[in-house]
C-alpha cells in the first residue's frame, strides 16, 4: 500500500456516555466506565493507555448521572488534608498526578444515540487532526498500550485503523464482522465490516473490533450521513464501513488482554485475573480462590 502523510497524534476521545443496560442494576447509579478493577475505576485504565501512547487531551464523553467519571479526575482536598496532616506527602503528589497525567476535558452527549454519535460530538475537539477512540467499557492490559499499537500501523500507512482479535462466533453476531487481507504480521487490510452481523454475513477469521480505533478527521462526514443501524442506534462501525470502503483502512490484531467491563462476567473476570496479579493481594487472594473452589 502506498503511504499516506501522516500527523502525530495527541488526542483522544473516550465515549462513556452509554445507559450500560448489560450492567443493571449497578448502572443505574455508578457509570460502568467508573466500576473497580481491584481499587481503580476501569476508566482509569483507558486514560494511562492514552497517556502511555502519548496522548496528551483527552476528551471524554459522559452524561447525565456520570459526575462521578469527571469527580476522578479532580483533587481531593479532603483526603490530602487527612494525608498532610499525618505528614503523607508523597501519597498526596500520587493522588494528585492521577488529575495530571494529560489535560482532560468533558462533554455531554445528551442523548445516548449510540457510540456513532458519541463519536460525532467530539468533532470540535479533534478538529482536523486524527485522533484514537478508546470505547469507555473496553479495557486493555498489553505490553504496548493498544493505541500505540494502532498508531505504529498509522505512521507506516497514513490511514485509520481499528484494533480486532478473534472471538467465538456467538460473540461475533453480537459484535461485528471484517473483510481482511493480511498485510504483514498482525496487521491487515480492511475492506468492510458489518455490524451484529447474520449468522450468514460472518467473514473468516472471525476478527471482531475490540475498543480502539485510529480515525482520521474524514469520518465526521460518514457520522453525519448516518441513518440508525443495529438497535436503532448511530453505528459507529457503519461510518468506519465507508471510511473502509473510500479511503482504506488497517485492522490491528492487537496484543493484549481485553475485559468487557459492560458486561457481568468481564466485570468479574477483570477482577479476578488482576486480582491475582496484584502485589499487595495476590498470596491472600489466590488461598481464597482457592478455599472457594475447593482445589
Ligand atoms: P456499548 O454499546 O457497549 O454501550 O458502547 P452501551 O450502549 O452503554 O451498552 P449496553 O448495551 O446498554 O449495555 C461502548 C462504549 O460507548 C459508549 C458507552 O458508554 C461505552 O463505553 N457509548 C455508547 C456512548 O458514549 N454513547 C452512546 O450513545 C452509546
Amino acid at each position: 500500500m502506498t503511504k499516506i502523510e501522516t500527523k502525530k497524534i495527541t488526542k483522544a476521545v473516550i465515549p462513556a456516555a452509554g445507559l450500560g443496560t448489560r450492567m443493571l442494576p449497578i448502572s443505574r447509579a455508578v457509570p460502568k466506565e467508573m466500576l473497580p478493577i481491584v481499587d481503580r475505576p476501569a476508566i482509569s485504565y483507558l486514560v494511562d493507555e492514552a497517556c502511555d501512547s502519548g496522548i496528551t487531551d483527552i476528551l471524554i464523553i459522559t452524561a447525565r448521572g456520570k459526575e462521578s467519571i469527571e469527580d476522578y479526575y479532580d483533587y481531593t482536598l479532603e483526603y490530602e488534608q487527612k494525608l498532610r496532616a499525618a505528614g503523607k506527602e508523597s501519597e498526596l503528589e500520587v493522588m494528585r498526578s492521577v488529575c495530571k497525567k494529560a489535560n482532560i476535558y468533558f462533554l455531554r452527549q445528551h442523548e445516548a444515540k449510540g457510540l456513532g454519535h458519541a463519536v460525532g460530538c467530539a468533532k470540535g475537539f479533534t478538529g482536523e487532526e486524527p485522533f484514537v477512540v478508546l470505547y469507555g467499557d473496553d479495557v486493555i492490559i498489553s505490553k504496548t498500550p493498544v493505541c500505540k499499537q494502532l498508531m505504529n500501523a498509522y505512521d507506516e500507512y497514513g490511514l485509520a485503523s481499528v484494533g480486532v482479535q478473534t472471538v467465538p462466533v456467538e460473540l461475533v453476531v453480537k459484535y461485528c464482522t471484517l473483510k481482511t487481507e493480511p498485510l504483514k504480521d498482525n496487521w491487515y487490510k480492511l475492506h468492510t465490516m458489518i455490524e451484529k452481523p447474520k449468522p450468514e454475513q460472518i467473514m473468516e477469521p472471525h476478527f471482531s473490533i475490540l475498543g480502539r480505533a485510529l480515525l482520521t478527521p474524514e469520518i465526521y462526514g460518514f457520522i453525519a450521513d448516518l441513518k440508525p443501524g443495529a438497535g436503532g442506534e448511530l453505528q459507529l462501525t457503519d461510518a468506519m464501513k465507508v471510511l473502509a470502503e473510500t479511503q482504506g483502512m488497517t485492522a490491528i490484531d492487537f496484543e493484549g488482554k481485553r475485559y468487557d467491563m459492560g458486561s457481568k462476567l468481564g466485570f468479574l473476570m477483570a477482577n479476578v485475573e488482576q486480582g491475582l496479579l496484584h502485589p499487595e493481594l495476590r498470596n491472600e487472594f489466590k488461598n481464597f480462590l482457592k478455599t472457594v473452589m475447593k482445589i
